[in-house]
């Protein structure tokens, strides 16, 4: 069974990370989208509100888990006994952190694979921190993220 884990701090999520759910939820038998922190940001959303937001998009897909963690990402793969990390990749700029992550996993631990997937074309310009500079100068962020969670974006910035 190809079990992945899609890790992010998903502040909020967006259509863009919706999407490399769905199809990674295509390749792999089982998919845990888990919001993890990033240390080098501030989260606007609490973690149960994250969580709470992945379930509600995630719903429709039956090999999809959504869970959180607060630690290493590559100690939870690890304790959950996955062998492959997710990751999306929309433009270069992205590229070399992700490429830094990356390393620095294989060198806590060689057995865990990190696997990039190229963003949809279509949301390549997207991001959570747009969404929430959008949402926060009360613009339109209905193209943005799934309808699950309009209103709940928008609540936090009422
Ligand atoms: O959506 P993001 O903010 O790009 O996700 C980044 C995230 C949360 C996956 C990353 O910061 C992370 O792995 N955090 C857990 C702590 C960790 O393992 N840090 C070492 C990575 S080199």
């Amino acid at each position: 069974m190809t079990k992945a884990i899609y890790p992010g701090s998903f502040d909020p999520v967006t259509k863009g990370h919706l999407d490399i759910i769905i199809r990674a939820s295509k390749i792999m038998d089982h998919v845990t989208v888990s919001v993890l922190e990033n240390p080098r940001k501030v989260a606007t959303f609490g973690i149960e509100e994250r969580v709470e937001m992945l379930e509600l998009v995630t719903k429709p897909y039956s090999n999809v888990e959504v869970d959180y963690y607060k630690g290493l990402l590559i100690d939870y793969a690890q304790n959950n006994n996955v062998k492959i990390i997710i990751k999306g990749l929309r433009a270069m700029s992205d590229f070399e952190f992700e490429f830094q992550m990356a390393l620095v996993n294989q060198k806590l631990n060689p057995a865990i694979e990190t696997l990039f997937m190229m963003t949809n074309n279509k949301y390549s310009y997207l991001s959570s921190s747009i969404v929430k500079e959008i949402a926060g100068l009360g613009g339109d962020i209905s193209s943005l993220v799934p309808p699950e969670v309009y209103d709940i974006i928008i609540r936090k910035y009422q």
